[in-house]
């Protein structure tokens, strides 16, 4: 686990091939000092990710409409989207809903089939109670007639691609900073254990802290040198992964 100082188009690149980046940049959205949008770290994101690697980006549809050329221009093709929603969110002076939710969207290599890109199915143990309807039986399996039984815990099921998770609000060391349950569903679905996983944007370090938890190896970068250090000092105190094998 490492967060390097400084800007990710100088310092990450050389550190590929990486199986999978996550990039939750400035979305440039604010009059915040460190909220501007930030160019030409797609194409070197891109450049140095595997060909069966995949780029899970953050943003809102604002960002992503006024950056959507930027995506086309490096061949990355778009896959599927997540929405995280927030128990508490923002709202400006003019806007008619307050926003509690966050996108992210995950891209492919073009010349890449979707096929090839890594990808392990994760399930949901919170789905509702449901009545699990059984089909009659050939009669060669005996006579077992058609009926129903209900399933308390209603099975596993596919992960929904809205997420509700509450934010650090209170206790984040970041003032964007993402429940590490987030990105580390992200980085189950698409890095194998052991896989290299590129943060460009690391801010409090927590999809490093998902990595860790997972038994990913990560290399994240942030900018401003005090929250570097304080997402070192995040890192250094997570227990890690042990593999979960006998010991
Ligand atoms: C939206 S925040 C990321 C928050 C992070 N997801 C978390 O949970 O803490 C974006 C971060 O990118 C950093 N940043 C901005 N420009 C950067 C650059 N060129 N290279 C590396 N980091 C940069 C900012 O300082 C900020 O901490």
């Amino acid at each position: 686990m490492i967060v390097l100082t400084g800007d990710c188009r100088e310092h990450m690149p050389s550190h590929g091939p990486f199986d999978i980046i996550l990039a939750d940049p400035p979305y440039g959205e604010t009059s915040l000092a460190w909220d501007r949008r930030l160019e030409g770290w797609l194409a070197l994101a891109r450049a140095a990710l595997k060909p069966t690697g995949s780029i899970w980006v953050f943003g809102s549809l604002h960002s992503f409409m006024a950056t959507a050329e930027r995506f086309a221009d490096v061949k990355l093709r778009l896959a599927q989207e997540i929405v995280w929603e927030k128990q508490n969110g923002t709202c400006f002076h003019a806007d008619r809903f307050t926003r509690v939710h966050e996108l992210a969207v995950q891209c492919y290599p073009g010349e890449a089939a979707w096929r090839d890109i890594y990808n392990d199915v994760q399930t949901t143990p919170d789905a509702a109670a449901r009545t699990v309807h059984r089909k009659q039986r050939p009669p060669h399996t005996g006579h077992i007639d058609a009926g129903h039984y209900v399933s308390h815990d209603g099975g596993p099921r596919l992960m929904r691609s809205v997420i509700y998770m509450r934010n650090a609000h209170g206790r984040a060391i970041h003032p964007t900073e993402t429940p590490s349950a987030l990105p580390e569903i992200l980085i189950r679905t698409s890095c194998p254990e052991g896989d290299l996983f590129g943060d460009f944007f690391a801010g409090s370090g927590a999809a490093g802290e998902a990595c860790r938890l997972s038994g990913r190896r990560h290399l994240g970068c942030e900018i401003d040198p005090d929250m570097a250090a304080k997402a070192r000092a995040r890192l250094a105190s997570v227990l890690p992964f042990d593999g979960g094998g006998a010991s």
